[in-house]
C-alpha cells in the first residue's frame, strides 16, 4: 500500500513491516507560526490541517491505530485564548472531516478524561465516536485531556476499589490487569512513537504503553511533517531490530 501512495519511494518501502500502531506527539505549531510572524492559533490551525494529511496517509499505508497527542492535562495552563482556540479547532476538524472519515471506515476514539472538556467539544466528540463505532478501518485515537500519570493513577484507584470491595485480590494484580484498566485497554501498544520539532522527551505521553516502542525524533515542525516525512520515519523504524529485551 505504501507503494501505490508514495510512488517515488517504492523501492525502499516494505508494506509487511508497516507499524500497526503509531503514536505521535504533534509538537512545534507555535514555532511554525512564529517563523512566519503569525499568531500561535494559526500554527495550531496548520497543525489541524496536518492531522488530516497524516490521518489519510496512515490509512492508505495500512496503519491500524494512529494516536495523536492533541491536548495534554498540562495544556490547561496555557492562556485561556489558546485553550479555547484548540477546543474550537477540534470541533471544526470533526464537523468538517467526520463524513469523509466515516466513509473511509475510520473509527474515532479518545484516550484521556474528556468529561472535563467544554460541552460543545465533548458533544461533537461523543457524536463522532458513536457514528464511527462500528468502523473497521484506521482507529484515529485522539489523546485529549490526557496525561499518562493521571491515567495510571486512575487505574490504581479503580483496582484498589475492586480489591476493597472483594471483587479482586492483591494476587490478581499483574501487568495484564493494569493494562486492562488503562484507557488503551483494547488497543495494541504503539510500535512507533514520533515526536516532531526537536524536543527529546515524552511529556507524560503513554508512559506504560511505550515501554517497548521504537522512538523517532525529528526537527521538522508538526505542520511540516507530511507524507514523505512519515515515510522516512517508517523506513527508519523498519531498519530497527526490535528485541523486546531478548537477544
Ligand atoms: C504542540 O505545539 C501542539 C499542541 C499543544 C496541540 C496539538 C493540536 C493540534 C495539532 C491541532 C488540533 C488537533 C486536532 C486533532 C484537530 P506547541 O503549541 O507546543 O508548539 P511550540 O512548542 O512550537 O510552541
Amino acid at each position: 500500500m505504501i507503494k501505490s501512495f508514495f510512488k517515488d519511494k517504492t523501492d525502499q518501502a516494505d508494506s509487511l513491516k508497516v507499524p500497526e500502531h503509531i503514536a505521535i506527539i504533534m509538537d512545534g505549531n507555535g514555532r511554525w507560526a512564529k517563523k512566519r510572524n503569525m499568531p500561535r492559533n494559526l500554527g495550531h490551525k496548520a497543525g489541524g490541517e496536518n492531522v488530516k494529511t497524516i490521518t489519510k496517509a496512515c490509512d492508505k499505508i495500512g496503519v491500524k491505530y494512529l494516536t495523536l497527542y492533541a491536548f495534554s492535562t498540562e495544556n490547561w495552563k496555557r492562556p485561556e485564548e489558546e485553550v479555547s482556540g484548540l477546543m474550537d479547532l477540534l470541533v471544526f476538524f470533526l464537523k468538517n472531516e467526520l463524513n469523509e472519515l466515516h466513509s473511509n471506515h475510520v473509527r474515532i476514539r479518545t484516550i484521556g478524561d474528556i468529561s472535563h472538556l467544554p460541552v460543545k467539544t465533548r458533544k461533537v466528540l461523543e457524536d463522532s465516536i458513536e457514528v464511527t463505532k462500528n468502523n473497521e478501518g484506521l482507529n484515529l485515537v485522539l489523546a485529549l485531556n490526557y496525561g499518562s500519570r493521571n491515567e495510571i493513577t486512575l487505574a490504581v484507584k479503580e483496582i484498589s476499589k475492586k480489591i476493597s470491595e472483594g471483587e479482586l485480590s492483591v494476587n490478581d494484580i499483574s501487568e495484564e490487569l493494569i493494562a486492562n484498566h488503562l484507557d488503551t485497554s483494547d488497543m495494541p501498544d504503539p510500535d512507533l512513537m514520533i515526536r516532531t520539532s526537536g524536543e527529546l522527551r515524552l511529556s507524560n505521553y503513554m508512559l506504560w504503553q511505550l515501554a517497548y516502542s521504537e522512538f523517532y525524533f525529528t526537527d521538522v515542525l508538526w505542520p511540516d511533517f507530511k507524507g514523505p516525512q512519515l515515510i522516512e520515519a517508517i523506513e527508519d523504524y523498519q531498519n530497527r531490530k526490535r528485541r523486546f529485551g531478548k537477544l
